[in-house]
């Protein structure tokens, strides 16, 4: 698969899937940018973080200064461990505009991982290529990843709208085999996974790739 589909892909419908054997992924990765990040995603036994426990997760985005996230399949699970895709951006675009409104004066939580990291993040924002979003939200209650400020009775109400649509939308669903390759485009498509086997030995690398290389936060380095 030549790069400029998986470019196109991207730029089409935000997420491309392509297979290592058919592009290098040092090749695509330093088209869209630098690795910000590297991590095994594996369950870990007994985890009490969601993201390492076999359950399943809800469609999010990642850190905001990751603009695409790559993961590379090295082992499935046997049976669940499908990636879930929803277009958070479409999603947004979908909603009245008084609600658009609204949901740009909201802050979401997100974890210090770089050097100037402040702790929360608008949920949508503007940047020179339009609207992103960010959408760390996780888990029940969806009021928890509110990044301290106490919304007015519109604004809460805008936020259930948006939760319950983003809940209810229709996603892709992609199971990915040992080297294939899913990439996202982290400013505009939520991601999630159902569930996994108990026992499971899936094993996935993930890249976030951002647009230039940053300083981890103090808690980051040690
Ligand atoms: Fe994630």
């Amino acid at each position: 698969m030549p790069i400029d589909w998986i470019l196109a892909d991207l730029d089409f419908q935000g997420w491309s899937q392509f297979s290592s054997k058919d592009c290098s992924i040092d090749k695509v990765m330093g088209q869209l940018g630098f690795i910000i990040m590297e991590n095994d995603v594996l369950i870990e036994r007994n985890s009490p973080a969601l993201v390492t426990s076999a359950e399943g997760l809800p469609p999010h985005t990642d850190h905001h200064l990751s603009h695409y996230i790559l993961w590379h399949c090295l082992v499935p699970d046997s049976q669940g461990g499908y990636s879930i895709m929803v277009d958070g951006l479409r999603i947004f675009r979908s909603m009245p505009s008084n609600i658009q409104e609204l949901l740009r004066s909201i802050h979401l939580k997100e974890h210090s991982v770089f050097k100037d990291d402040v702790g929360y993040h608008p949920l949508i924002y503007e940047t020179p290529i339009g609207d992103r979003i960010y959408y760390s939200v996780l888990f029940e209650p969806t009021a928890f990843w509110l990044a301290g400020e106490r919304l007015t009775k519109e604004q809460k109400e805008a936020f259930d709208t948006f939760n319950e649509a983003v809940r209810v939308a229709k996603t892709m669903r992609i199971k990915l085999k040992p080297g294939e390759c899913l990439v996202v485009d982290n400013r505009r498509i939520l991601h999630g996974r159902s569930p996994l086997q108990d026992n499971s030995n899936r094993l996935l690398k993930r890249y976030w790739i951002g647009k230039e290389e940053l300083e981890k936060s103090v808690e980051q380095r040690v």
